[in-house]
């Protein structure tokens, strides 16, 4: 149950309370208890009433409400569900009345999004401490037809994060590019086209960048081509493009052990675009949208890409290849030149782990926004407040683009120095788009895994930029 500041209930809450409501007060007055925003109270057997525990959380003052703090709530309430607990009921009621029926929803998408979690390959746990199989949450609300009805869109948006965090979460022995490229079959079913685009196929395009930092591995890379037609007919479509590194040991230019074993994250973007595809499709969004992805494996080996190397990409433009670990832009680069030439879409979105430069500048709370154009950031800044998967906006600038230029090739794959490292990578991206159409890069390399957990995820991999991105198309591209 929520209450406001002074511990005030809502009517139907305080009823629901009846005999224990003393309880309430004198354990609310034992703890300090008094209704703060991000503060809770927990009685267990408490007197009187018919369940074995009771959760109160505070809701602070009802005036300054965001969206969110409801799907934090929802998260909250199914952190504190004991594993031995087999079902909880939430009551959506605020201090001043019923909760509207899409908060109730936004409730019910917290505790889903709470609920995840990735256990495939633990085999030995105890019964004891599994959640018990038959747990179900039921959100109490006035208007459960209205209710329902807002859910099943978050629903879908929570189906595309959960999709994404299993991608993110999965080994990389098990998860290659072959195998990514086929788990995206199942967008199919949710009326997605799926279409893969093989080694014959990218050799053909002329993709040579993302296929030079795939040449080392034992594993072929893969393109997948995700539409969703859900918009008017001819209405060029929005293309979101992830960075889909398998496994990233650096190649000869090789990291050293330390956390290598995160690198099995660094196709988070790819994930989050399948996930938000099926999201959109899932929901039924009414856009037009294209999603693809470069999925690659880059590893050192006798016939993997050198330091020195020069490559040539789908766009013409030749690379130098200085340092074999800076893969995830001749991936994109590849990628987004082929979106743009395919689809003549009327933005861009890439997402990618692509630096441990953004990490030093923005640490895990937001991601690296650079775009070339004003609106479209500004209105990805304002989904990530409204979702509180944040951006943050980063330069570009000509002086940076200057420091990729190379003495044998149109470019060099990294800036010379450690030094505005996030910035240089852009800048990079930057020369495969035209200026004409609207483009955003999302660094997520702070974010798409072993981020900051929240009432709303204790996964590994986050399953970031979801939400955010179906809020980008939601609140701006659907007529
Ligand atoms: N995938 C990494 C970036 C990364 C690092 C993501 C840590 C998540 C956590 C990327 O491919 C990489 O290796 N970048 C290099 C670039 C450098 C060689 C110019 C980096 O950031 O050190
Ligand atoms: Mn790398
Ligand atoms: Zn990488």
């Amino acid at each position: 149950m929520f209450c406001g500041e002074g511990v005030k209930f809502g009517p139907a809450t305080a009823k629901a309370l009846g005999p224990a409501t003393e309880l309430v007060a004198r354990a609310a007055k034992a703890e300090r208890f008094t209704g703060k925003r991000k503060s809770s109270l927990e009685l267990v057997v408490p007197a009187g009433l018919k369940a074995d525990r009771l959760l109160v959380i505070g809701t602070g003052k009802s005036a300054d409400l965001q969206q969110q703090d409801f799907v934090q709530w929802g998260g909250a309430a199914m952190g504190k569900l004991p594993k031995a607990a087999t079902d909880a009921v939430v009551f959506a009621e605020l201090p001043g009345g019923a909760m509207s029926a899409e908060q109730a929803a936004d409730l019910a998408q917290g505790a889903g999004l709470r609920a995840y979690a990735f256990d495939r390959y633990k085999t030995k746990r105890k019964d004891d401490d599994k959640p018990a199989a038959n747990r179900s949450l039921t959100i109490a609300t006035g208007d459960v037809a209205g209710a329902r009805k807002a859910f099943a869109a978050r629903e879908a948006i929570s189906g595309g994060v959960l999709m994404a965090r299993d991608l993110v979460n999965e080994p990389a022995n098990i998860l290659y590019p072959e195998e990514f490229a086929r788990r995206t079959a199942v967008l199919k079913k949710a009326g997605v086209a799926v279409e893969v685009l093989d080694m014959k196929a990218l050799k053909k395009l002329g993709m040579g960048a993302l296929l030079a930092v795939g040449q080392g591995s034992r594993r072929e890379s893969r393109v997948v081509v995700m539409r969703w037609n859900g918009g008017k007919k001819g209405v060029a479509p929005v293309a979101f493009i992830g960075k889909g590194v398998c496994f990233d040991t650096g190649g000869i230019s090789i990291k050293s052990a330390a956390g290598m074993e995160d690198m099995k994250g660094d196709m988070a973007g790819a994930a989050c675009v399948v996930g938000l595809m099926q999201a959109l499709a899932a929901r039924k969004a009414r856009v037009n949208a294209v999603g693809l992805i470069g999925l690659v494996e880059n590893m050192p080996d006798g016939n993997a890409v050198r330091p020195g190397d020069i490559v040539r990409s789908m766009s013409g433009q030749t690379i130098e290849v200085i340092n074999t670990d800076a893969e995830g832009r001749l991936v994109l680069g590849d990628v987004i030149w082929y979106a743009a030439q395919r689809f003549k879409p009327q933005l861009m979105v890439d997402l990618a782990t692509l630096t441990g430069a953004i990490i030093v500048a923005l640490g895990q709370e937001y991601a690296g926004l650079f775009s070339n154009d004003d609106k479209l950031s500004e209105r990805l800044t304002k989904a990530g407040e409204a979702t509180g998967e944040k951006v943050w906006r980063m330069p570009l600038a000509p002086e940076y683009d200057k420091m990729i230029d190379s003495k044998f090739a149109d470019m060099k794959n990294t800036g010379g120095s450690r030094w505005g490292g996030a910035i240089t990578a852009a800048q990079f991206i930057k020369r495969f788009v035209d200026d004409k159409t609207p483009w955003a890069h999302l660094d997520i390399a702070g974010t798409g895994f072993d981020s900051r957990q929240s009432d709303i995820n204790r996964s590994w991999g986050s399953g970031w930029g979801v939400r955010l991105l179906d809020r980008l198309v939601a609140d701006n591209y659907e007529k």
